[in-house]
């Protein structure tokens, strides 16, 4: 193009991978209208402009937060692939707006060798859709437990906190521990504080996270020991015990109202610093069996059903965004890389609409098709799922066929750019 004097101005015309329009962003802790603009799995831009990119997504009617970061799920393949495979599991996550989730090592073979470590992350790059990162077990077999971001969940009562920490793991590792007994459903009261005296005790460095903690007991318990932080599940946050149907048996077991209301309380005054799923699918012939095993597939219900009760609660979105994403970020090292709508950091991201609907276990993405949210109405639907830029989920279908990465990895990427 020519101008005046004579010389050439050059006009670059910027294009964008994805451009997510119209929507209302959880910026700042604030829903502002503005417009994503995506380029190489990043956030390139947030703007209330119009520019031009290879893709859009229309989100005029939506919200979108930042993709979840799900510390606590169980993806079992393996030889316990009949009940879900990191592919299953994965879309299930991408279902529920979860972008990065941390795998258990309760699985067969359990993951406390370096070859069953190496084995679940290999496969999990192979199908992964979300992010992923595969935690070991304590006590670790076949040599000191490798330098990771997080172990666990760690069951205590199987081992005894000595079995599990006698070989002290590398200091800044996470550790995530099931803090319940399996002899009484009042395992929170009897586990926990002998856990907690125990680790002040051994004065370990290490983070500690108690996974699932579902009484007003285990909240008091946190709430004496400010070292350590603690999770809830949407199952606890939301349903109360219904002993004689399968589909309500779950370990830590649901409470009745008194604690739920506790946990709802530990929600608000902040002694609850992350909601994890803890997707622990079975199949249907398991839990239709006589002795049915104990878990809930929460990962594709979990974002429609805490916004719907957030909604409800008139708790603000920040909040939600903050326990589902924020914090389990942070927690792992990875904010605000993740768990922010931020430029710069990754396009991980979920468009949720306002709307009514309602959970049907046929629609569920994971095998285990059985949930004991069947038919619970919703206030929110998933839109969209993105992850690191690419379009995972989108209008009730799963649209990637993999693409995860390793944590691990990614962590190893940021240090090195930010060094
Ligand atoms: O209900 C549960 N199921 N709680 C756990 O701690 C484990 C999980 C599973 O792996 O099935």
């Amino acid at each position: 193009m020519t101008v005046p004097d004579g010389g050439y101005r050059c006009s670059i015309m910027v294009s964008y991978d994805l451009a997510i329009t119209g929507g209302r962003c959880l910026v700042g802790g604030r829903l502002v209208r503005a417009d994503i603009f995506i380029r190489d799995g990043r956030i390139a831009r947030i703007a209330r402009r119009s520019l031009p990119a290879d893709r859009a997504i229309d989100a005029r009617d939506s919200i979108l937060l930042p993709g979840l970061v799900d510390l606590h799920v169980h993806l079992r393949d393996g030889d316990l692939a009949h009940k879900e495979t990191f592919a299953t599991g994965s879309a299930a996550c991408a279902q529920g707006g979860i972008t990065t989730a941390v795998d258990m090592p309760n699985n067969d073979p359990p993951t406390d060798t370096i070859g069953a470590l190496e084995g679940r992350e290999a496969a999990a790059a192979r199908s992964s859709r979300i992010d992923f990162l595969i935690n070991p077990a304590l006590p670790f077999r076949g040599g000191p437990p490798p330098d990771v971001p997080a172990f666990g969940e760690l069951f205590c009562y199987q081992h005894g906190t000595g079995a599990l920490l006698d070989t002290p793991p590398p200091p800044k590792s996470l550790l995530m521990f099931h803090a319940e007994s399996d002899r009484t459903d009042e395992g929170e009261r009897e586990c926990l504080p002998d856990l907690l005296a125990d680790l002040h005790r051994r004065e370990l460095a290490n983070p500690v996270h108690l996974c699932h903690i579902s009484t007003a007991a285990g909240l008091d318990a946190v709430r004496a020991n400010p070292g350590a932080t603690c999770e809830v599940t949407p199952h606890h946050l939301l349903l109360t015990t219904r002993p004689e149907d399968p589909l309500f048996r779950v370990r830590p077991p649901l409470r009745r109202s008194h604690d739920v209301t506790a946990l709802w309380q530990g929600v608000t005054d902040g002694t609850v610093t992350t909601i994890g799923s803890d997707h622990a699918p079975h199949s249907r012939a398991e839990k239709e069996s006589g002795d049915p095993p104990c878990g809930i597939p929460g990962a594709p219900t979990m974002l429609p059903l805490l916004f719907t009760a957030f909604l409800r609660r008139r708790l603000p979105l920040a909040l939600l965004a903050r326990l589902t994403s924020e914090n389990p970020a942070r927690l792992l090292g990875l904010y605000p890389a993740k768990g922010a709508l931020r430029e710069g950091s990754f396009a991980d991201m979920v468009v949720v609409r306002k709307e009514e609907g309602r959970i049907r276990a046929e629609d569920l993405y994971t095998m285990a098709r059985s949930t004991p949210f069947d038919g619970h109405r919703t206030a929110g639907t998933v839109v969209a799922t993105v992850r690191r830029g690419e379009v995972i989920y989108l209008h009730d279908h799963i649209t990637s066929s993999g693409g995860g990465r390793n944590v691990k990895g990614l962590l190893k990427e940021l240090r090195t750019k930010n060094a």
